[in-house]
């Protein structure tokens, strides 16, 4: 996607926002910018407009965060499906302002029982063009957004799941527009499958069911979901309409007829895991994040703990170094560079491998990691801990919030773009591809170009390590900012540069995910700037010793905050995502 395009349609993303904002009685024109709503009760930022409607008419009609945010999902499923749906997985951060508590729900993908190491790498790989582990059976994780949607609304949640699942079927049935993010997805795609022997014959159900048979969609098309009988199950059975009976048999009977091994036991014992968020002081307030099976709180928690570090050893607080200068994108991408080498040397699921967390967390490896970071220049690889990155759309970020602050980040998955390619004839189910967010290739990189170690190995029932991260800050109990992204490893850099716009240098929530982003990984050591900062800093930090390079959109990032009595949603023009509230 072009830069010029991205803002072009942030120009039409906001003025939009301010026709919605016109015609809604509850909602005030902002008085700082007079040009994002400000919501009364709350707010749900998805990166699509249809689906932070159906968190907004959750909320209109009484139902709580959660409620909205299983919503949401189910819509997501309907009208974002090559980024996630029912047959993914996701992170759901929850704060609840009454009981001050919060929640990290883990519904992530986990490796099917018959599962090894050895059905991936190079031997198995040997005879395809893209490894087992991203596309076919074997790239297959057992779904896990069913069973997290249905546990949360049970548990946290106020309404009957059916109403919730309510407007992702009436999006099946109206059918949705197609969007600018569509017709870039289809296109992509349909040059993937065209420039692989076979793909067109052998993943006709994504031809038919997801790519208009591979005629190229036109702006204001209609797209109607082959996912409506799937839904119409969970709304009636629960979490039993998925993974028991008929849908469950027609997912094993898929994946193994794609040379995959999951069993029905896989789906029938699939549950949700609840984890204690990871907590972190960042400026004066707490952050609540995911733990592993995510690198995502780890990496931003310890990157921010060390940017802290630094500007107190410094004197020199990172907003006097200027948004988006050469000295703040250095500085950042320092911290950002150990902590993706830490991730690629420790981290995997603590339910199967020991992680160090407490001591990645701990103030003092901060203020050491804040020791190395020279302000001049960029060291050698072999001095940060260990890691690069494609292009890929298989994610998507929401975020709830309201006036009481209570709060619901969730990021959700089901991979790269339409995900295994592999979809469940009967239901119309689009199959992840996570387990490639393994360590399918030992020494290789994934997808991402991310080069991990053995703690995140392939093992049965494991859950592959992620980079969502779910995040919400909080301030005398209650949560201010909601926010998390989707990009592969991006996330975490997309994140990280979201709060800091957010608290250090004061953007409201759309001109924080709106803001040109910058990223590192560490391996490979590359440093991508998009376009305008590219402009203004590369000649600078090329200086310092990065390689940097140009980057078009970085990740694509939701936020929703609350300010007082001033509720704002952030869609990230990247998406064409818009958000919605009252
Ligand atoms: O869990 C993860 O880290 C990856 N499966 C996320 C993939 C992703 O964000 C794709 N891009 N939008």
């Amino acid at each position: 996607m072009g830069f010029t395009n991205i803002l072009a349609s942030f120009v039409s993303v906001v003025a939009s926002c301010l026709l919605v904002a016109a015609g809604a009685a509850t909602v005030a024109a902002d008085d700082a910018t007079s040009e994002t709503p400000i919501y009364q009760h709350g707010v749900v930022a998805a990166d699509h407009s249809a689906a932070s409607e159906a968190g907004a008419r959750i909320l209109r009609e009484g139902g709580n965060v959660v409620d909205a945010a299983v919503a949401t999902s189910f819509a997501l499923s309907v009208v974002r499906p090559a980024s996630c749906g029912i047959g993914g997985g996701g992170f759901m951060v929850i704060w609840d302002a009454k009981t001050q508590r919060s929640v990290a729900l883990d519904y992530r993908e986990r490796a099917p029982a018959d599962t090894s190491a050895s059905d991936y790498g190079d031997a198995a790989d040997a005879e395809k063009a893209e490894p087992v582990s991203v596309r076919g059976g074997l790239a297959v994780g057992v779904p896990g957004n069913v069973a997290g949607l249905c546990y949360a609304a049970e548990k946290y949640g106020t309404l009957p799941l059916a109403k919730l699942v309510q407007p992702a079927i009436d999006l099946c049935r109206n059918g949705v527009a197609i969007d600018e993010h569509d017709i870039e997805v289809q296109a992509s795609t349909l040059h993937k499958i065209r420039t692989h022997k076979d793909y067109d014959s052998h993943f006709v159900l994504l031809l038919k069911g997801y790519l208009n048979n591979g005629v190229k969609w036109k702006l204001g098309d209609r797209f109607h979901s082959p996912q409506l009988s799937a839904l119409e199950r969970i709304a009636t059975h629960g979490s039993a309409g998925f993974y028991q009976g008929d849908v469950a048999s027609a997912i094993c009977t898929t994946v193994t007829n794609e040379s995959g091994k999951m069993q029905l036991a896989d789906l029938q014992s699939y549950t949700p895991t609840e984890r204690d968020g990871l907590q972190a002081n960042f400026h004066g307030q707490q952050l609540i994040s995911m733990p592993p099976p995510s690198s995502g709180g780890i990496a931003l928690l310890q990157s921010l703990q060390s940017l802290e570090a630094w500007e107190k050893k410094q004197h020199v607080s990172l907003q006097s170094l200027g948004h988006n200068s050469p000295d703040y994108i250095h500085v950042v991408t320092e911290s950002l560079k150990h902590a993706f080498a830490d991730r690629a040397e420790f981290l995997g699921d603590t339910d199967f491998v020991e992680v160090p967390v407490a001591k990645l967390l701990n103030p003092q490896y901060a203020a050491q990691i804040a020791d190395h970071i020279d302000l001049q220049k960029t060291k050698p690889m072999k001095d940060y801990g260990r890691f690069f990155a494609k292009d890929d759309g298989g994610t998507s970020h929401f975020s709830v919030i309201d006036q009481a602050g209570n709060a619901v980040a969730c990021t959700e998955t089901i991979n790269l773009t339409f995900g295994s390619f592999v979809v469940v004839p009967e239901f119309g189910i689009l199959l992840n591809n996570q387990m490639d967010d393994f360590t399918a290739n030992p020494g290789k990189p994934n997808a991402f170009g991310l080069i991990q170690s053995a703690a995140n190995a392939v093992a049965p029932g494991k859950r592959p390590l992620s980079s969502m991260t779910p995040t919400i800050l909080i301030k005398d109990g209650k949560a201010t900012y909601a926010c998390g992204a989707s990009g592969g490893p991006r996330i975490i850099t997309a994140t990280l540069q979201n709060i800091l716009n957010h608290t250090v240098f004061e953007m409201a929530a759309q001109q924080s995910v709106s803001a040109p982003r910058f990223h590192h990984q560490w391996s490979p050591d590359e440093l991508l700037l998009e376009p305008a900062i590219y402009e203004t800093a590369s000649t600078s930090l090329h200086a310092r010793g990065h390689t940097t390079k140009r980057a078009s959109a970085l990740a694509a990032t939701q936020s929703a905050s609350l300010d007082t009595a001033k509720i704002k949603g952030g869609s990230d023009p990247r998406k064409y995502g818009q958000p919605a509230g009252y």
